[in-house]
């Protein structure tokens, strides 16, 4: 299959040295990108800023901003079979970026921002018979949530994940999520490595196709 990836943070600049982002490290969506290399399908990876390696064999194409992002994602959707959104987009955008740097005394006490657009809301037009997966990060609510993320975004599979435990959260090499898919299944998987979590994602991937 040719999957398309996206992992890791997005980043709005405030001014040249200063931005907004959200906390992710792409360990998830770079272990999606290499399960599905290892298993022989093509990989367009789409990746924020991240300190991880490339993996090899997939073609990398780096983005800082969700326009950025968006706009990569338009340029392959077209060529997938299967998307997993794994990146943590930015949600907001400082309403004006300033050029340079900002000084300490100059620096306003409010930041005027607004939302920077949603990817996969952006694409759905796109989507046709392609599986499209998401994944939703959570503190709260967290089966409630996803199930309204999996219809507005219109997806065929969400994985939510408690972004609060210390064994699901950012940075770590483990992840306990729920997975719920469109026709209402509804899988609690136990704790494993995110490389696991991976290749339990394209094992229900390659069944889905
Ligand atoms: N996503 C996206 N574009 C955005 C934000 C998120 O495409 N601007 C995608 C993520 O890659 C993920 C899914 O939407 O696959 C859910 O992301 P999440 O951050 O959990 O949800 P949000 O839509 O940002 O909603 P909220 O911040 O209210 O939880």
């Amino acid at each position: 299959m040719r999957i398309l990836v996206t992992a890791g943070p997005t980043r709005e600049a405030i001014d040249a040295v200063r931005y907004i982002s959200n906390r992710s490290s792409g360990k998830m969506g770079y272990a999606v990108a290499a399960a599905a290399l290892e298993r022989g399908h093509e990989v367009v990876l789409v990746t924020g800023p991240v300190a991880l390696a490339r993996p090899r064999g997939a073609r990398t194409v780096a983005v800082t901003t969700a326009d950025e992002m968006l706009k990569a994602v338009r340029t392959h959707v077209a060529w997938c079979d299967v998307l997993v959104m794994a990146a943590a987009v930015a949600d907001f955008k400082p309403m004006k970026a300033h050029p340079g740097k900002l000084k300490k005394d100059r620096m306003p006490q409010s930041l005027r921002l607004k939302p920077t657009v949603d990817i996969l809301r952006a694409i759905k037009a796109a989507k046709g018979k392609r599986c499209f997966v998401g994944f939703a990060a959570e503190t709260e609510r967290l089966v409630p949530e996803a199930r309204r993320k999996l219809k507005v975004k219109g997806l065929d599979l969400i994985v939510a994940n408690d972004v609060r435990r210390p064994d699901s959260g950012f940075d770590v090499d483990t992840n306990r999520v729920t997975v719920l898919a469109a026709d209402g299944r509804l899988e609690p998987w136990p704790l494993m490595t995110k490389k696991a979590v991976a290749g339990k994602l394209l094992d229900w991937i390659e069944a889905h196709r």
